[in-house]
C-alpha cells in the first residue's frame, strides 16, 4: 500500500507565509516515489497552491466543505467549488470540525458522499477523546463514528477514501500516542474494513495524526498498519515536514539518495 504525508494547516499562515512554504516544498527534491504528499492551506490559499505545485506530485487538498452541492449557505464552500480550482483531496470529520462546529458522523457522511460525487478524496478524521480512552471505550466509539461516516457507501466508494485517525488526546498536545497504541487502533479500523472484504481492508489507507514529528514518526511508520500521517504543527515549517516525508520514504529514499 502507499505511504500519504498530509499536511493539516489549519487557521494557519497568511499569504506571504503560505506561499513560503509552498515554494519550499516544491524546490524540495520529489518525494519517494511510494510516498504521497498532501498540503492542506486555509481556502483562500487553496488556488495559489494548485498553481504552485501544478507538475509536482504534491497533492492539494481542503480542510472541509459544504455537503450540498450549492445553494443558499453563506460562508459555505462546496466540493465542485473545489473541484473547479483543483483542489484534489478534502479533509472531513476533524475533531477540531466535531468540537467547535458541532459536526456529526451523519453530517461527515454527506460531506463524503459530496466530495466522492465530484472525484475528490475524502481524508476522513476519526479518533478518540481522553476521557474515552481512559475509560476503555476507544475501540467502540471509533467503530461508531466509521459505521455512522461511512457505513451507507458502496465498496467501490469506501476504496476512494483515506482514513486518519486521530486520538484527541494526541492532538497539539504533544503527547503521541505510542507506536503500539496506534498500531492496535489502526488494526482494529483495518478490522472494521474487513466487514466490507478483504480489497477493501487492503486498499483504505489509514493515517496516524496527533502529534507526530520527526522524533517519533519513525516508530509509528514503521507499524503495518500505519499507512502515514495526518500532521498539524509539524507541517507548517518545511524543515520538519521534508523529514517525515523523508522517514515514510524508508529504505527507498535511502536507496534513490544513495544511488
Ligand atoms: P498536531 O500534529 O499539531 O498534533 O495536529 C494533528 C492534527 O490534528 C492533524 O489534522
Amino acid at each position: 500500500m502507499r505511504t500519504i504525508v498530509a499536511g493539516n494547516w489549519k487557521m494557519n499562515t497568511d499569504r506571504a507565509s503560505a506561499e513560503a512554504l509552498v515554494d519550499a516544498l516544491v524546490k524540495a527534491t520529489a518525494p519517494p516515489a511510494q510516498v504521497d504528499v498532501v498540503i492542506a492551506p486555509p481556502f483562500p490559499f487553496l488556488a495559489l497552491a494548485v498553481e504552485k505545485t501544478r507538475g509536482t506530485r504534491i497533492i492539494v487538498a481542503a480542510q472541509n466543505c459544504h455537503e450540498a452541492a450549492h445553494g443558499a449557505y453563506t460562508g459555505e464552500v462546496s466540493a465542485s467549488m473545489l473541484k473547479s480550482i483543483g483542489v484534489r483531496a478534502c479533509i472531513v470529520g476533524h475533531s477540531e470540525r466535531r468540537q467547535y462546529f458541532g459536526e456529526s458522523d451523519a453530517v461527515i457522511g454527506q460531506k463524503i458522499a459530496a466530495l466522492l460525487a465530484q472525484d475528490i478524496t475524502p481524508i476522513f478524521c476519526c479518533g478518540e477523546r481522553k476521557d474515552e480512552r481512559e475509560s476503555g471505550r476507544h475501540f467502540d466509539v471509533v467503530t461508531e463514528q466509521l459505521k455512522g461516516a461511512l457505513g451507507t457507501f458502496t465498496n467501490e466508494q469506501l476504496m476512494q477514501v483515506v482514513i486518519a485517525y486521530e486520538p484527541v488526546w494526541a492532538i497539539g498536545t504533544g503527547l503521541t500516542a505510542t507506536a503500539q497504541q496506534a498500531q492496535d487502533m489502526h488494526a482494529h479500523i483495518r478490522a472494521c474494513l474487513h466487514t466490507h472484504g478483504g480489497q477493501v481492508a487492503a486498499t483504505v489507507p489509514v493515517l496516524y495524526g496527533g502529534s507526530c514529528k520527526p522524533d517519533n514518526a519513525e516508530g509509528l511508520f514503521a507499524m503495518p498498519d500505519v499507512n502515514g500521517g495526518l500532521i498539524g504543527g509539524a507541517s507548517l515549517d518545511a524543515g520538519q515536514f521534508l523529514e517525515l516525508i523523508r522517514i515514510a520514504g524508508g529504505e527507498e529514499w535511502s536507496r534513490s539518495r544513495a544511488g
